[in-house]
């Protein structure tokens, strides 16, 4: 693996560099909370144990198992990652176990899968808490016995993966729907990560919005103050992709050398955080526009997640819905 100039940080000694991030491959960890996470993360690096990290959606769930691998003694072989609610169950359990010659119409040929691609490396399962739950037994089987059998072949053989999963989701939550099985999520949460949502770590927000702004490679070089303080009172419900996406935009409209508050998107100029309340009321409107019209952003924020937007937004889940249904009527 290449190393990397970058000293490890004198408070949690892990190397803040992730290796196959696109853009930046410095990873900001200013705040405290998120030196805590990676605090953690240095103690779970040494270990073969799985690790369950959790978060809302965008905030750096990923980044945090590449820096976790990256600084495991497995850092020299690979770290594949595998989104496992992008695909219908049969595919990805092809994609997961590889499949001998003949498995199915079509295998003309075996294929060893991801988890053989990831031997004496990590495999990170992204969104976990969606993985369909046909598929859910061969994984446990798999994390028990370490051992893994082809699709189609009847001899198993072992593999030595360290499985580092992600969710958005509320495990237990799904447990309780059914969605997902219990005695996977005691096997895959013996280590767990929380990443804090970027509204409570708001020490990262300018150190990042200028990593950022970096990576544009724009005639762009700053913010203006007024700009400074939208992005720090915006409450994220998107997190540290919507940032990016923030100064992606603002970069691109900004016609000085800095990103004025009117080059931001306009949710941001419409929204401001609980603890921001800084911005000038536009209007004179009622609290059930002003509730529309926030629910509507957090939901679009996370993706269209209803059960993510009710924990974001604090109200049950079957509140948001029905609030749902009322706005389409
Ligand atoms: N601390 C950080 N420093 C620099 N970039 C970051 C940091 N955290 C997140 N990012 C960037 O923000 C984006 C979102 O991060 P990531 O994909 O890890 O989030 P996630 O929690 O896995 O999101 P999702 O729940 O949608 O899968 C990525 O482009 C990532 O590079
Ligand atoms: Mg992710």
């Amino acid at each position: 693996m290449e190393r990397h100039e970058d000293a490890p940080c004198r408070f949690c000694g892990l190397v803040p560099v992730a290796p196959g991030i696109t853009s930046a491959t410095r990873v900001v960890v200013r705040s405290e909370a998120m030196q805590t996470v990676l605090k953690r993360a240095s103690r779970f690096a040494a270990s073969d144990a799985p690790v369950a990290i959790v978060g809302e959606t965008g905030t750096g769930k990923e980044v945090v198992a590449r820096i976790l691998h990256a600084n495991s003694p497995r850092a020299a072989h690979p770290f594949v990652a595998v989104n496992v609610a992008a695909l219908p169950a049969d595919l990805l359990e092809s994609e997961l176990f590889g499949h001998g010659k003949g498995a199915f119409t079509g295998a003309a040929t075996a294929r060893r899968g991801l988890f053989e691609a990831a031997d004496k490396g990590t495999l990170f399962l992204d969104e976990i808490g969606d993985m369909p739950l046909a598929l859910q037994a061969k994984l446990l089987r798999a994390l028990q016995d370490g051992e893994i059998r082809r699709l189609g072949e009847s001899e198993s053989f072992a593999v030595d993966v360290r499985v580092v999963c992600a969710t958005h989701r509320d495990l237990s939550q799904r447990v309780r729907e059914g969605a997902f099985r219990e005695d996977l999520l005691y096997r895959l949460r013996v280590l767990t990560l929380e990443v804090p949502p970027l509204r409570d770590r708001r020490d990262d927000i300018l150190l990042l919005a200028h990593r950022f702004l970096a990576d544009e490679h724009t005639h762009v070089t700053g913010f203006t103050r007024a700009a400074r303080k939208r992005l720090l009172a915006h409450s994220w419900p998107g997190n540290v992709r919507e940032l990016q996406n923030a100064i992606r935009h603002g970069a691109a409209l900004a016609t000085t050398q800095e990103i004025d508050e009117d080059d931001l998107p306009a949710e941001i100029l419409r929204h401001t955080g609980p603890a921001g309340a800084t911005t000038a009321p536009r209007g004179l409107r009622t609290l059930a526009e002003v509730e529309r019209e926030h629910i509507l952003y957090v939901l679009d924020a996370c993706k269209g997640s209803q059960s993510e937007a009710a924990r974001v937004l604090g109200i049950a889940r079957n509140t948001l819905w029905r609030k749902l249904r009322e706005y389409a009527a």
